[in-house]
């Protein structure tokens, strides 16, 4: 078998092909960062000018980190922990793997609530529910699913034996042979989308919302949530793309894998943002409606095309699937940790972490519904006091996935050797990399600067 590689005595599987781990990297990548959050905390954030840091986020910060990650893992032909363990033992590096741990159970808690209202959405849209709706019924009905005590559990949990499942497969079954059909398909009704958004009458303001910056309109806590999701987006700052760097093959090129999946992952949230934000403005929903705002406008616009019954349900599929190649990168990352660290069996791994994922899912969920006591606990951030759900999505994205991606960044830039860096990112010489210097100046300096002044700023230490 080609594509197991023996090392020390243990098989590690390797994705089978270039386009197969780009799909499943790009998989990982695209998900409801893109789609649900990209446009809301876009909203959020005033639009264009947040759009623009964001941007800068991604080709400052975002793609050097995910080199970084990718030549960790290849090298160390381990997960995060072992990976850091590995490559620098007897240092307290391997706690940046950790910290990647706690994160991944976090996201995957609330991630998995957002999944299942993707779920429950399908159905919506084959029971043609909301055809004719009205925009106010819309709203109300999204509003009413999510804050009841007991349906959005059954969709979360059915979503996460789902994730738990493929992850049975594997990794090449598994991973990457959906990601290869599934990717390619959910661009392509993306665009269709956008088509019908960019012609609805009064579909113009959405437009200048999305490109005119005013800057007035970001605060520092919105440049701190840019970051965030520069790295929430792209998968980085918990070891999930050093662990999938850990099943790339010797002879792929990780600059140019680095470079496609960030430009893949930044076009598809442009893409949803110009689906949504016209219409947005054209049925007059509030473009800071946060967490609801692609389940409020996209059945909008279902109403008003051709065929919106038939492509309401192929969106949501995609978007669970789009949801699904996400989510198994983050239980990986958990399971991975288990098996290398823990020494248990891969079944035995996934079980621990889907039973512990799903119930912070459920408290997730139930901080939503006023019936339940969840919602009345409430816990600190930076940006006030938030309740469940909104504090697992906060300290992940915005403090642990940053730290991490700081910590990542310096040891690719510092403490591995620069030979052996050039030696990863050419493939023992086989590729030409003319800006490895600046990749290793940007690892070293750049890339850890910014985000350390983003957290001054943001810590108040520093004030504007
Ligand atoms: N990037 C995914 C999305 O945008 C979510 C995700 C998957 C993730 N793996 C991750 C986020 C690792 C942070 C770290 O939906």
């Amino acid at each position: 078998m080609e594509n197991v590689k023996v090392q020390e005595g243990v098989k590690r599987e390797t994705f089978t092909s270039q386009f197969g781990v780009l799909a499943a990297a790009a998989g990982s990548a695209i998900g409801l960062g893109n789609i649900w959050k990209f446009p809301y905390i876009t909203g959020e954030n005033g639009g264009a000018a947040f759009v623009l840091v964001y941007l800068l986020c991604i080709a400052v910060i975002g793609l050097p980190v995910m080199l970084s990650e990718f030549l960790i893992g290849r090298r160390s032909q381990k997960a995060a922990i072992g990976a850091f363990k590995d490559l620098k033992p007897g240092t307290p590096w391997f706690l940046t793997g950790w910290m990647g741990l706690l994160a991944a159970f976090f996201i995957l808690s609330f991630y998995g609530v957002v999944a299942g209202w993707t779920l429950n959405y399908i159905v919506f849209s084959i029971t043609n529910k909301l055809a004719g709706a009205s925009p106010e019924v819309i709203g109300q009905t999204f509003g009413a699913f999510i804050s009841d005590p007991v349906k959005p559990l059954f969709w979360q949990v059915a979503f996460m034996i789902m994730t738990a499942a493929i992850l049975f497969g594997g990794v090449k079954d598994g991973i990457e042979k959906y990601s290869k059909i599934l990717m390619p398909l959910l661009l392509v009704i993306i665009l269709v989308l956008d088509v019908r958004a960019l012609t609805l009458p009064g579909a113009g303001e959405g437009v200048r919302f999305l490109m005119e910056p005013h800057f007035d309109k970001l605060s520092i806590k919105g440049v701190l949530v840019a970051l965030g999701h520069a790295f929430f987006s792209l998968s980085l700052g918990m070891g999930c793309m050093i662990t999938y760097g850990s099943y790339i093959g010797k002879k792929q090129n990780l600059g140019s894998m680095a470079l496609q999946v960030t430009i893949a992952d930044t076009a598809i949230a442009l893409l949803a943002g110009f689906a949504i934000f016209p219409a947005v403005f054209a049925f007059g929903v509030d473009p800071s409606a946060g967490p609801g705002l692609v389940f409020v406008t996209l059945p909008n616009v279902f109403n008003m095309m051709p065929g919106g019954y038939f492509f309401s349900i192929l969106f949501f599929i995609l978007l669970a699937v789009a949801a699904l190649t996400s989510s198994i990168s983050i239980l990986e990352v958990i399971v991975t940790y288990f098996i290398e660290e823990l020494k248990i069996k891969r079944s035995m791994a996934i079980i621990v972490g889907f039973v512990a994922t799903t119930v912070f899912g459920v408290l997730c969920s139930l901080s939503m519904s006023p019936a339940s006591v969840v919602s009345t606990w409430t816990f600190p951030t930076l940006a006030g006091m938030k309740n469940f759900f909104d504090t697992m999505d906060w300290w992940s994205a915005n403090m642990f996935l940053p730290l991490g991606g700081l910590f990542i960044s310096l040891f690719a830039g510092w403490i591995m050797k620069e030979q052996d860096v050039m030696d990863e990112v050419s493939s023992g010489g086989e590729f030409q990399v003319p800006w490895f210097k600046t990749f290793i100046w940007v690892a070293r300096t750049l890339a850890p600067l910014m985000i350390f002044i983003v957290f001054l700023y943001s810590l108040g230490v520093i004030k504007v």
